[in-house]
């Protein structure tokens, strides 16, 4: 989608609610290393629902499935339904591009676009940094083409950037070796416009990260089924409960954000699983 999705008439604070990998199955009783991910899904929207932050939109940054099935996305569609408040997707490594967009373009509330103008202040750009078939990602010519006609377009606003693929390694050498590839094509196209950038955001490492690549801030947010430990070379779950991130975006160009998880650990995985 080429066009840009605009909220005119925003407050001057922007709202934004990220949730990620959900990995959701198309069978009800699909199960990621023993996570009903469905169940813990619908817990964290049920939590999004019952707290006060009033968000504007949603972004879904990728691995909406896990089993290359197309009935994933309609549940995922189904499921954010009574969230009521638009959400824009993007891919994941799990994801089927053909399959996710095909599916998620029969839903209203889904929107296709990936320049998000808000306000007069702010644009958030969806990046795709999936490369079909394989965990690691990287960003294509065609998509840093993109972005850089994106921030030349308005170069008075703020920008908020999101991808699925992490830039910074987590210190977890099972993890990094499915990172984004490409980090210094990146960091070339973001350079000229590096005022404008306020914050990148991504999911993928299913744990919270808020730190900086060359002077950029970058926050990561747990995944909605099972957590991954950080600083382990081997493949280690997290006990920590599910989550999701809360962005508030100034007109001053400041981001205000904090993770939240669910309350209880209903949702434990399977300790002994070997990997995903
Ligand atoms: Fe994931």
């Amino acid at each position: 989608m080429k066009d840009a999705y605009r909220f005119p008439d925003l407050a001057s604070i922007v709202r934004i609610v990220q949730i990620t990998d959900p990995h959701l199955f198309a069978s009800d009783d699909g199960r990621l290393l023993g996570v009903p991910t469905i169940q813990s899904f619908q817990a964290v929207l049920d939590a999004i629902q019952q707290e006060p932050f009033d968000y504007d939109f949603i972004l879904a940054t990728g691995d909406l499935v896990q089993d290359h099935n197309r009935e994933g996305y309609h549940r995922f569609a189904q499921m954010v339904k009574p969230l009521k408040k638009p959400i824009f997707w993007l891919e994941g490594n799990h994801d089927l591009q053909t399959q996710m967009h095909n599916a998620l373009a029969l839903y209203a509330q889904i929107q296709p676009h990936k320049q998000i103008l808000v306000g007069d202040k702010w644009q958030v750009l969806m990046l795709d940094s999936h490369i079909e078939g394989i965990p690691k990602g990287a960003l294509s010519d065609a998509q840093l083409s993109w972005l850089a006609e994106k921030l030349a377009e308005y170069p008075e606003r703020n920008v908020l950037i999101a991808l699925h693929h992490n830039i910074l390694p987590t210190n977890s050498a099972w993890l990094d070796q499915h990172s984004l590839a490409n980090p210094y094509q990146l960091a070339t196209v973001l350079e000229p416009f590096r005022h404008n950038i306020k914050g990148i955001i991504h999911g993928h490492i299913h744990q919270e990260v808020d730190s900086e690549w060359l002077g950029y801030r970058i926050l990561a947010t747990p995944s909605t089924c099972i957590q991954f430990k950080p600083n382990c070379d081997q493949f280690t779950l997290d006990p920590l409960p599910q989550g999701w991130r809360e962005l508030e975006l100034f007109p001053n160009g400041t981001i205000h954000s904090r993770v939240k998880r669910l309350m209880h650990n209903t949702f434990l995985p399977d300790f002994n699983g070997w990997g995903y």
